[in-house]
C-alpha cells in the first residue's frame, strides 16, 4: 500500500513538511508506503477552466504540462492522498490551490480516479484560518467520493517560522493519530475487499439551479 503526500508550503522543511512527515511516522509504523512530493516552491498556473481534459480524457491537464502533470500518475496509484498547506489569508497557499484545482478537474474529467481513495488534509498556521484551511482542502475530497478518516482534533499544526512546529506537541499527537487511523481504514479495505461490494458508480445528475 502506498500513500502519496502534498507539500504546498514553499518550504520544503517549513511546518506543512513537518506535519506530513508526522503522518509518516505513524504510516511506516504500520508498515505503509509513504512520499512526500513538494510543489509548493514549484510555477503552476491556475486552471483556466478550458474544459480541454473533460474533451480529450487523455489523463493529463492539457492547457499546462507542468508538475501537475508529472504527478497526477503518482495519485491515480496510490491507495490515500495526503494535502498539505500552509495557511495562507485563512485560505489554502496560493500554489497549492492553483496545483489541486488543476490536479483534481484531471482526476474527475478521467472517470473518477480518486473514487474511494481514503484523503486526508492537514494545514500549518501561525495563528488563525486553520479550520477554515483544513475545510477548503477537505472539498476536495468531498466531491471526489473519498474516503476521509479524522483524528483527535482537526488536523492542524501550529507554528510560524519553518520548524517552530514540532513544540507544538498536541498538533503532533494529531498528526500521529491521523497517520494510525489512514493505516486503519486502508487495511480495513484490503481485508474486506473480498467480502463487501463497493457501492457502485453513476453518471450524476448535473444540475445548475436554473434547469
Ligand atoms: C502570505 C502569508 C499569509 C499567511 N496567512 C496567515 C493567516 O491567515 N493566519 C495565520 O495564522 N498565519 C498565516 N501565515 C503564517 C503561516 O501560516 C505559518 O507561518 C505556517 O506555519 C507556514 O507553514 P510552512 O512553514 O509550511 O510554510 C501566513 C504566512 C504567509 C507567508
Amino acid at each position: 500500500m502506498k500513500v502519496i503526500a502534498i507539500n504546498g508550503s514553499p518550504h520544503a522543511k517549513g511546518n506543512t513538511y513537518l506535519a506530513l512527515a508526522e503522518v509518516g511516522v505513524s504510516l511506516k509504523e504500520e508498515g505503509i508506503d509513504y512520499e512526500i512530493i513538494h510543489v509548493g516552491h514549484k510555477q503552476i498556473h491556475g486552471c483556466i477552466g478550458c474544459g480541454k481534459c473533460q474533451e480529450k480524457r487523455n489523463g493529463t491537464c492539457v492547457a499546462f504540462n507542468d508538475v501537475v502533470n508529472e504527478v497526477l500518475p503518482k495519485l491515480k496509484e496510490a491507495d490515500a492522498i495526503v494535502l498539505g498547506s500552509p495557511v495562507y489569508y485563512a485560505g489554502i497557499a496560493g500554489t497549492m490551490k492553483c496545483f489541486l484545482d488543476r490536479a483534481f478537474y484531471v482526476a474527475g474529467a478521467n472517470g473518477g480516479w480518486f473514487r474511494h481513495k481514503v484523503g486526508a488534509a492537514v494545514v500549518a498556521v501561525r495563528r488563525s484560518g486553520g479550520t477554515m484551511t483544513f475545510n477548503s482542502l477537505n472539498h476536495y475530497f468531498g466531491l471526489s467520493d473519498m474516503l476521509v478518516p479524522t483524528s483527535v482534533y482537526w488536523n492542524i499544526i501550529h507554528g510560524l517560522i519553518p520548524g517552530e512546529a514540532s513544540q507544538d506537541q498536541e498538533g503532533i499527537e494529531v498528526m500521529n493519530t491521523i497517520g494510525k487511523n489512514i493505516a486503519w481504514m486502508l487495511k480495513m479495505k484490503e481485508e474486506t475487499k473480498d467480502k463487501l461490494t463497493e457501492p457502485a458508480s453513476f453518471a450524476k445528475t448535473f444540475t445548475n439551479f436554473i434547469r
